[in-house]
């Protein structure tokens, strides 16, 4: 393919230099995003009388040729060529002559790729924060379903109070609430028009560039030509959002491996979400969340790479920014996966809700209630915190839970115990009556799965807007 830069050079590069140099095996796939952003260009162009109005004309149905050719795969992409502007350019001039050579007026491919980059992660966080939103309605349905169902709370991974699994559920939705809202700011900022800022300095063309602008879609225009050809900060910004994004859905993951564990056994995953072993008949694993968990690793690495190559960067373009999107486009592709897997993992699971009780019968979790019931008779809580150690001790060394021990003997402890300390230390009682606001009771989990439900309308309303 001919090189559209020759100038000051003899562009008789070296054939490992053009390779080494070429782009258009990962940008390819803004070719439709390049295509629309040049239609606009060129009507921009005409509109301010820069080129004649025929010659946009051939320029946009050249470039609708193209993209039809394009999506239905009888024009082939040359993977010799520099980069996917080159080839759209290229491919347009050899279609329709001259007028194609006068598509590139008032810009360049520094305006152009940040553009492109722009229009293509928009569609992409739309795409995830639709996952997200999916992700969060199945842990809501979950949490609805087993509202009420006990459950061990764990502090350092021990025993530590009982709690419901709806609460244990809901604390994930707000992880993902937040994933969310980080997205749709983010969004904000990757919203901006940088077309017509030019290599760096802007241009002596009189260009429209809200105007092309709005028929890109774009909400704002960029103010500083330099910033707009150097700034990625919306390419970092997403790698962080979804760096946190995985790190909450490989906390899940591991939650997953927990409970699916024989030690565990609170849930059991579908067939069609687990593998067996080659050599272990009994073998069911959740490979899908290790996979899950595993993969946060390579998206951090995007983040990574993607800091450390803007760290030295001079203003304003530099060939080096070629390196921004193989990992933005690696850490979206595998968000996606890893958000759709986990909804799918979570929305046909089967909950052992047996067991879960049964567990958190073992291990004195109703220990706290034992001593805020001896407060209720008026003792002071560190005393009351003292004696109800002395008794879990005891029971401990029976091997009894607290539930069994008779009355008698819990007068012989105290004179203030009655009948009713069994109702105030029964394991569902005590996560119900954790009713303070945000608490795991019932009530409280149904006012949660409420405000999730309204937030995530709330969230589709204005991506409707
Ligand atoms: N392929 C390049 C990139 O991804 C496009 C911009 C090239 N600009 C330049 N002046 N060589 O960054």
């Amino acid at each position: 393919m001919t090189k559209l830069w020759i100038g000051r050079t003899s562009g008789l590069t070296d054939r490992k230099a053009d390779d080494f140099n070429s782009s258009v095996r990962f940008d390819s796939r803004m070719y439709r995003e390049d295509i629309e952003g040049s239609a606009a260009h060129a009507e921009m162009l005409a509109k301010q009388g820069i080129i004649p109005a025929d010659a946009a004309e051939q320029i946009i149905a050249g470039l609708h040729s193209i993209l039809k050719d394009l999506d239905e795969g009888v024009l082939e992409i040359d993977p010799e060529a520099e980069d996917i502007h080159m080839f759209v350019e290229s491919v347009l001039t050899e279609r329709i002559g001259e007028a194609g050579r006068m598509l590139h007026t008032a810009r360049s491919r520094n305006d152009q790729v940040a553009n492109d980059l722009r229009m293509y992660l928009k569609k992409e966080i739309r795409s995830l924060t639709g996952l997200t939103v999916k992700l969060i309605e199945v842990l809501n349905e979950q949490a609805e379903k087993y509202t009420g169902a006990v459950m061990p709370g764990y502090t350092h991974l021990q025993r530590a109070q009982p709690v419901f699994f709806s609460q244990h559920l809901l604390a994930y939705e707000m992880m993902f609430l937040r994933d969310l809202s980080r997205l749709k700011d983010t969004y904000v900022r990757t919203d901006e028009s940088v077309i017509g800022t030019c290599a760096l300095a802007g241009t002596t063309y009189p260009t429209d560039r809200k105007f092309e602008a709005d028929l890109l879609g774009f909400s704002s225009v960029s103010l500083n030509s330099m910033d707009s050809v150097s700034d990625r900060d919306f390419c970092i910004e997403l790698l962080g959002d979804l760096s946190i994004l995985m790190m909450h859905l490989s906390r899940l993951s591991e939650e997953i491996l927990l409970w699916t564990s024989w030690e565990f056994r609170f849930i059991e995953l579908s067939d069609a979400f687990t593998t067996g072993s080659s050599i272990m008949p009994q073998k069911k694993n959740s490979d899908m969340a290790e996979l899950v968990r595993g993969k946060t690793g390579r998206v951090y690495g995007d983040l990574m790479s993607l800091l450390t190559v803007m760290k030295g960067l001079p203003l304003a373009y530099n060939k080096d920014m070629q390196e921004d999107k193989e990992p933005v486009f690696d850490a979206v592709d595998t968000a996606k996966m890893c958000l759709d897997i986990t909804a799918e993992m979570i929305g046909s699971m089967t909950v052992h809700a047996d067991r879960m009780k049964q567990a958190a019968q073992e291990g004195y979790l109703n220990a706290t209630d034992l001593a805020d019931y001896l407060c209720t008779k008026g003792m002071p809580f560190r005393s009351a915190y003292q004696l109800s150690g002395r008794i879990v001790r005891d029971c401990m060394e029976k091997g009894i839970p607290l539930e069994a021990v008779p009355l008698a003997d819990y007068r012989s402890y105290d004179p203030s115990f009655d009948e009713d300390i069994y109702e105030a230390i029964d394991l569902v009682n005590c996560a119900d009556r954790r009713n303070s606001f945000g608490g795991t009771s019932k009530e409280s989990a149904g006012m949660q799965i409420r405000a999730v439900k309204e937030k995530l309308n709330e969230f589709r309303n204005r991506d409707e807007r």
